[in-house]
């Protein structure tokens, strides 16, 4: 199977698992890149049973709306029910790396806001320590070279993102070179810095379950908190 037919199956499945728990007035949090973009296809067949949804990106918003899917701002929304997004890494713990699609901030907000969180990644995102993806991390732009000069003493090299402005009109710099052992720390220490928005650990909020693509099939995993 190639990665994008991985990518589709857990798409699919994470698409039967919300259908299964939709409730009345249950707002839907969804995700931004290749494989959130599958899942807003799947979504696309319930349009009109949905309540609405919260995007965290507004391409994502684009692409619902598109489906005719009702997307509204998470201030008028109130608590989201299930969270649907991907990852750039998850580890055994549902830990992740995300950001890679620069949408991080808002799908920490969404993550933080929902009842459950799902992760839909192929087999290729799962790793034994998070960092060989280089870790994004959103910054205000007049604070760039100062949170690069802090990151390079907590020991990573930073990479400033060409070119890329996000949603919320900052700058990414992509982190190499760290090895994240302790990630619910590092998600920690990095918002310390001054000119940090949010970071790409979610370790403080993981996922509360995990649909990997393999060749047998989409595992499913669940975090030790989340029965
Ligand atoms: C966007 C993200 C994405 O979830 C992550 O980059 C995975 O993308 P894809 O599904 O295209 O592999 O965090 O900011």
């Amino acid at each position: 199977m190639t990665q994008d037919e991985l990518k589709q199956a857990v798409a699919r499945a994470a698409f039967d698992y919300v259908e299964s728990k939709l409730e009345d007035n249950m707002i839907i949090g969804v995700g931004t890149g290749s494989t959130a973009n599958f899942f807003i296809e799947e979504l696309g067949k319930i349009s009109d049973r949905l309540e609405g949804t919260v995007a965290s990106s507004e391409e994502t918003a684009r692409r619902l709306k598109l489906h005719n899917i009702p997307v509204y701002d998470l201030n008028s929304a109130g608590r989201i029910g299930i969270y649907v997004d991907g990852a750039d890494e998850s580890n055994a713990h549902l830990q992740l790396i995300k950001g890679g699609g620069a949408a991080l901030t808002r799908e920490k907000i969404l993550a933080a806001a929902s009842k459950e969180f799902v992760c839909i990644a192929d087999a290729s995102k799962m790793v034994g320590v998070l960092g060989e993806f280089p870790l994004p991390i959103e910054i205000v732009p007049m604070a760039r070279s100062y949170v690069g000069r802090e990151i390079v003493k907590l020991g990573g090299d930073p990479v400033y993102r060409e070119g890329c402005v996000t949603d919320n009109g900052n700058q990414i710099l992509d982190i190499y070179n760290l090895e994240i052992l302790d990630p619910r720390k590092l998600e920690q220490d990095l918002n310390q810095i001054t000119g940090v928005v949010t970071n790409g650990i979610f370790a403080v909020r993981g996922a509360d379950i995990l649909m990997l693509g393999t060749a047998r099939g989409v595992e499913i995993r669940r975090a030790a908190s989340f029965a």
